[in-house]
């Protein structure tokens, strides 16, 4: 943690009952007191030269008590009254969502030397309104005073997000008040998104009075909805040609050394989950490290395996990705961090907070599953996307449609009795086979419209979609948002 006092004093001072917009080129903070509750908001719009978005660009802090969330908002380059708002974060737990918007789906990404961008022609604000927050407090350019704990798990992290979310869409921009929400991330934000999501519709409801957060679906790239089915995919992704390699990545000997010890290792997830103790989860995953995960994990580091991308080199430690280093360098520049201005004191931007890597290791939540909070959306009419990269390890492709297919709902028959079938993508002027898809479309009881769950796949990709194949990534969102089938 960092030691940090005078937050909040920025604020002090410029109570308002009005709501403020930014002036069209603001060189200062629009600092405002929020009206529906005591958090307070510093806002300041950016122009092309740290990021060559396309469209009018935000940056800023929302406040909340300790803890204050930085956030890069960019207009929709289309129509940024009638398009719908997505908000992106990014896993970890404890990772930057910056990591998004500059090496995977920003509309401007990091450029070969880290001194500066290049305007990305797939980036997600397009056709949306696109919203990037570094979450939990902590996370990247956000920050938390000192003496303050970090959130421990994806619950606590809610309920910070949907206060952020309140105050953005009816206060900051009110004219988003109304617009369609749509909450995307990657990774471990398949345990963030669905916690989210569930707290947004279970506030809506609770609080009718309060600004309503419009959340029409959830999209999640590779996600971490369930260690369980992702160890269970190590087999598969390694021992087989499936995902879409010549050669399996490992030789008989390793994966017999996998295929012998996933019983005992799925037996142990079970006991963790009917026991959602940190120490007995802790002593489950330790045998399925030792036995499965680690056999590749601990060779993936500079210059040895990428976990992210089993045909991919790795260039630096931890991330692997080079464009990783260059985001850090550039984050951290003068003018940069001119431009952003986070107050006095502030620590230096890092790719990931390890206080919120410890705090969330003291919890159970990542060896447990999201499917109750997801079953909860799809119940109350908020649509489901899982995409995947498939040559990711981490969060693979086997072990997320082992997971689709045992999600205990409504539409599980109908999903379970679909195969994947190849989607095409006719995004760069020509049509491709780009991977494989299913969906349902299932009418739930007392909902006004019918849930959507899908599942789609992207050849050559790994698990950064929009990094790997950007114009299939865009794809993906604009038919998503749209309601078009994958087909
Ligand atoms: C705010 O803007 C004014 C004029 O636009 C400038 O003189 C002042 O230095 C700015 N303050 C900060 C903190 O950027
Ligand atoms: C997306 O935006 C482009 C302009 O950038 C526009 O031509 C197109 O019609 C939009 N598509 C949808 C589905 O709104
Ligand atoms: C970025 O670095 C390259 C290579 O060193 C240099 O040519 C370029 O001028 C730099 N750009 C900026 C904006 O500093
Ligand atoms: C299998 O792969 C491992 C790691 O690459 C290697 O150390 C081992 O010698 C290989 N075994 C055989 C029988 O090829
Ligand atoms: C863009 O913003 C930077 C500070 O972030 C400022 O120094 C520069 O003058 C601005 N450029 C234009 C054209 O407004």
């Amino acid at each position: 943690m960092w030691k940090f006092w005078l937050a909040t004093l920025v604020g002090v001072g410029h109570a308002s009952q009005t709501v403020l917009r930014p002036e069209p080129v603001a060189s200062n903070f629009t600092t405002f007191q929020s009206r529906n509750s005591p958090h307070s908001v510093r806002i300041r719009q950016q122009n092309e030269s740290i990021c060559t978005a396309g469209s009018a660009q935000y940056t800023g802090w929302l406040d909340i008590g300790p803890k204050h969330l930085f956030f890069w908002y960019f207009e929709s380059q289309n129509d940024p009254a009638a398009d719908p708002l997505t908000l992106w974060m990014n896993g970890g737990p404890g990772g930057s969502s910056l990591l998004g918007l500059f090496q995977e789906n920003g509309p401007c990404l990091i450029n070969e030397h880290g001194n500066g961008t290049v305007h990305n022609p797939w980036g997600w604000s397009r056709n949306s309104s696109l919203l990037f927050v570094d979450q939990p407090a902590d996370v990247g350019w956000s920050y938390i005073d000192e003496g303050y704990e970090v959130a421990r798990d994806s619950q606590e992290a809610a309920v910070d997000m949907h206060r952020f979310l309140q105050i953005f869409v009816s206060e900051i921009f009110p004219h988003k008040r109304f617009s369609d929400l749509h909450i995307s991330g990657e990774s471990y934000a398949g345990k963030y998104i669905p916690y989210l999501g569930a707290h947004i519709v279970t506030h809506n409801q609770q609080y009718p009075s309060e600004p309503q957060i419009n959340l029409k679906s959830c999209l999640v790239g590779n996600g971490f909805m369930s260690s369980k089915d992702i160890v269970f995919g190590y087999w598969e992704t390694l021992c087989t040609t499936n995902p879409g390699v010549s050669t399996p990545v490992f030789n008989e000997t390793r994966c017999d050394i996998i295929a012998a010890n996933m019983p005992r290792c799925m037996e142990l997830y079970d006991t963790c989950a009917g026991n959602p103790d940190v120490a007995i989860c802790d002593a489950a995953y330790a045998v399925c490290y030792k036995g499965i995960v680690g056999l590749y994990e601990d060779e993936s580091k500079k210059g040895g395996r990428n976990r992210f991308d089993i045909t991919a080199p790795c260039y630096i430690d931890d991330i692997c990705y080079k464009e990783a280093a260059y985001i850090e360098q550039y984050l951290n520049s003068p003018v940069v961090r001119e431009a952003l201005s986070p107050p006095e004191g502030v620590k230096e931007y890092g790719l990931e907070s390890s206080a919120v890597v410890d705090a969330f290791a003291t919890t159970p939540e990542t060896m447990t599953s999201s499917s109750d909070h997801i079953i909860f959306l799809l119940s109350h009419g908020v649509d489901f996307l899982a995409y995947q990269g498939n040559l990711d390890l981490a969060c693979n492709t086997a072990g997320n449609l082992r997971w689709a297919n045992s999600l205990a709902w409504k539409g599980q028959s109908e999903f379970t009795s679909k195969s994947l079938l190849p989607w095409t993508s006719n995004v760069v002027g020509r049509i491709e086979t780009v991977g494989n898809a299913k969906e349902v479309r299932v009418q739930l009881d007392g909902l006004a419209k019918k849930s959507r769950f899908a599942f789609v796949t992207v050849d050559g990709a790994g698990h950064m979609v929009p990094q790997d194949r950007a114009d299939v990534a865009f794809d993906i969102l604009a038919r998503w948002i749209a309601g078009d089938s994958f087909a």
